[in-house]
């Protein structure tokens, strides 16, 4: 069997921002007024981590405002711990609700926050609902905003996440893309090249920043986990909202037990049609079924694994960093270099059996290459961006928005 965790990160090809510039002093910034990052769920914190980091590096003001669509603390808090990010300035505390009650509440609580400060710019990072809420809601009062993670294409608009993508990237100003094939969606959709940049994935900075503390062998233990497993996680509604789809699911998880002990950290959304499709049932026979890790605990976890089984999108990424063989349960994605240029492939539940068995020979191992620009220094290439952007609103010598 390939031992996938023994053939640790892979190499990307590093392609680093031009020697950094000096830290300008704040009586020297182009805008003297906070930009503000606009955050909600787990996903969201780890992109925004490595651009606030590069921006205070760069001593620009910024705030944090968190909506509260994620709110326990192991969907929310533990992240903030492990990835040193600071706490939220603002909470809106909206939590959960139907699409429309919840992008409708951050959407009012938000513009409240917004329109007194009006800040030059707002960053909004991926696709959830807090991604598209913020968007809207600076669209409207006239607030420039800087989509990370722009142009990711599924091209399946039964998501929620597509609907999200494609309407931010229309209202954003600036679209910062993590892959070639995201510039070449957004030139389709006719969005202005000028206010495209590709930066590489501020995902995997923070992957490589915190690199040498994903060790498996203290989670494992505390977990209860055999030396030898495979990680999965499921949390998209196509996957578990139905019951028929919780058990396709059920189903593939009983073909992969067969073949290898499986933990599983189990998203709250999923957990009540999973278990009455009958993954108790599952548990004496090599599943483990544990509450949702924080950053540094599932990717080690995922580190000392010999294969992910997934319906996630940054876990598609991570492995393919990791080079850990990641079997993705969905019929797209809107990840397809972590296929051409990573550790990626696209499963049916009813074939997860015969895909795990390949991943487990060593079938998949990652080719040479990886994506290009993912090499730890996206955050860096998106405050710059943002730092000469700001320059040029602000004219010379002005400060925008004051
Ligand atoms: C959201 C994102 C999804 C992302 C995922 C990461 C959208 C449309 N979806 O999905 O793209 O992959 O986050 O985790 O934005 N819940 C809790 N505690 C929490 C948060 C949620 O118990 O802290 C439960 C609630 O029952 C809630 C359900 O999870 O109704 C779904 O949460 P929600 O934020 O609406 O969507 P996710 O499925 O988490």
């Amino acid at each position: 069997m390939a031992d996938a965790a023994a053939a640790g990160p892979r190499s990307c090809s590093s392609n680093r921002p031009r020697s950094r510039r000096r830290v300008p002093s704040l009586r020297t910034m182009p805008t003297a007024q906070p930009l503000v990052h606009v955050v909600g769920a787990r996903p969201n914190f780890v992109k925004a981590a490595p651009v606030m980091h590069a921006l205070a590096e760069r001593g620009v003001p910024q705030r944090l405002v968190h909506t509260g669509q994620h709110y326990d603390a192991a969907m929310s808090d533990v992240f903030f711990d492990d990835l040193e990010l600071p706490r939220p300035d603002v909470s809106l505390g909206v939590g959960s609700g139907s699409h429309a009650v919840q992008t409708a509440a951050i959407m009012v609580a938000l513009e409240q926050a917004l329109t007194p400060e009006r800040p030059p710019l707002v960053i909004v990072y991926g696709d959830v609902n807090s991604t598209i809420a913020a968007a809207l809601v600076c669209a409207k009062l006239g607030i420039p905003t800087a989509h990370v993670e722009a142009g990711l294409r599924s091209f399946d608009r039964s998501m929620p996440e597509e609907i999200n993508r494609v309407v931010t990237d229309r209202l954003a100003d600036l679209l910062f893309v993590t892959s070639p094939e995201g510039v070449d969606n957004l030139a389709r959709e006719g969005i202005d090249a000028g206010r495209v940049h590709l930066v590489g994935n501020p995902m995997i900075d923070t992957l490589l920043r915190h690199l040498s503390r994903f060790d498996p062998g203290p989670v494992r233990d505390r977990l209860g986990a055999p030396g030898r497993y495979a990680v999965a996680t499921i949390h998209r509604p196509a996957n578990v909202d139905e019951p028929h789809a919780a058990r396709r699911i059920v189903a593939a998880l009983e073909e992969a037990v067969a073949r290898i002990p499986v933990v599983l950290p189990l998203h709250p959304r999923g957990r009540a049609t999973l278990e009455e499709a009958g993954l108790a049932e599952l548990t004496g026979r090599g599943l483990l079924v544990v509450d949702p890790l924080g950053y540094l605990d599932f990717l080690s976890l995922v580190r000392g694994s010999s294969a992910v089984i997934t319906d996630s999108g940054g876990i598609q990424e991570e492995t393919t960093i990791l080079g850990i063989p990641c079997l993705t349960l969905r019929p797209n994605t809107e990840r397809p270099i972590t296929i051409t240029h990573g550790t990626n492939r696209l499963v049916e539940p009813e074939a997860l059996g015969a895909a795990l068995d390949g991943a487990l020979a060593g079938a998949q191992a990652p080719p040479p290459e990886g994506p290009p620009l993912w090499d730890g220094h996206a955050g860096e290439r998106i405050s710059q961006s943002i730092e000469s952007w700001l320059a040029v609103r602000a004219g010379p010598g002005g400060t925008s928005g004051s």
